[in-house]
């Protein structure tokens, strides 16, 4: 399986809700995945810099010494998502074009495992609004079809409730608590592992009620 540069990544076809829905679930509004690109520089650093203290709060931080939305930052971003065991995707509004977050499907581990985990942040000014939930469709797809993964885990802090039902909602189950599973800023956190199993991934899975 080719993991460098994949072709973009879009739904068959998307569900939008109307403006003045009544409901409580945000409105999926139709989004798609392309790897980043160098001219996405100004966008993607921008987007980081805005949510640099949303993103510090859940740890998502580039490693010591490069400030989030920098120039360094980013070539972060287009490099690790060029390595042979990850694949990192751009999460992109089908109607503007705009750059709204990032999917990593990090860690790819073959033969034995057949397993990866995945990472994700939005942009804070787009959080809460669906984007991410139908994003992870499309991620799902990808692992599960395409790469043809065997499982997919992710780490989570416990009050992290955003991510918790992110994941949830897309079938993952809470596997337990790995004790002091890394370091953010000076302390060593606590994660939840929660993981979907490809024989348990139902495409275009919604949660009927919440836990
Ligand atoms: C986690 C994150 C990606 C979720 O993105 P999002 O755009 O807010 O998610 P969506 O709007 O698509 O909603 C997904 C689910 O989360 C729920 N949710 C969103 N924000 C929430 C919040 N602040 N509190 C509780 N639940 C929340 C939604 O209701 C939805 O659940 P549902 O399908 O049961 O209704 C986003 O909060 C984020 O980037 N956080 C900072 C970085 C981070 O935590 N990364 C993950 C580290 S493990």
């Amino acid at each position: 399986v080719a993991l460098a540069a994949p072709s973009p990544v879009k739904a068959h076809s998307t569900k939008t809700r109307s403006p003045g829905s009544r409901s409580k679930r945000p409105a999926a509004a139709g989004v798609y995945l392309r790897a980043a690109l160098a001219s996405d520089e100004r966008e993607f650093r921008a987007l980081r810099l805005g949510s640099r203290r949303f993103h510090a709060r859940w740890g998502i931080v580039p490693p010591r010494g490069i400030e989030p939305g920098s120039r360094r930052d980013f070539r972060l971003h287009l490099d690790r998502g060029r390595k042979t065991d990850r694949e990192r995707w751009l999460v992109c509004l089908v109607e503007s074009e705009a750059i709204l977050g990032s999917f990593t499907i990090g860690g790819i581990r073959r033969g034995f495992h057949e397993s990866a985990v995945l990472g994700y942040w939005i942009g804070a000014s787009h959080a809460g609004k669906g984007y991410m939930r139908e994003a992870l469709q499309l991620v799902l797809r990808r692992a599960f079809v395409d790469l043809k993964l065997h499982r997919l885990e992710a780490e989570i802090l416990p009050e992290n409730e955003a991510s918790r039902a992110l994941v949830r909602g897309a079938g993952f189950q809470l596997e337990g608590v790995a004790r002091q599973f890394a370091r953010l800023g000076e302390r060593w956190r606590d994660h939840e592992r929660w993981a979907l199993l490809a024989q348990d991934w139902r495409p275009r899975y919604l949660p009927q009620s919440r836990r």
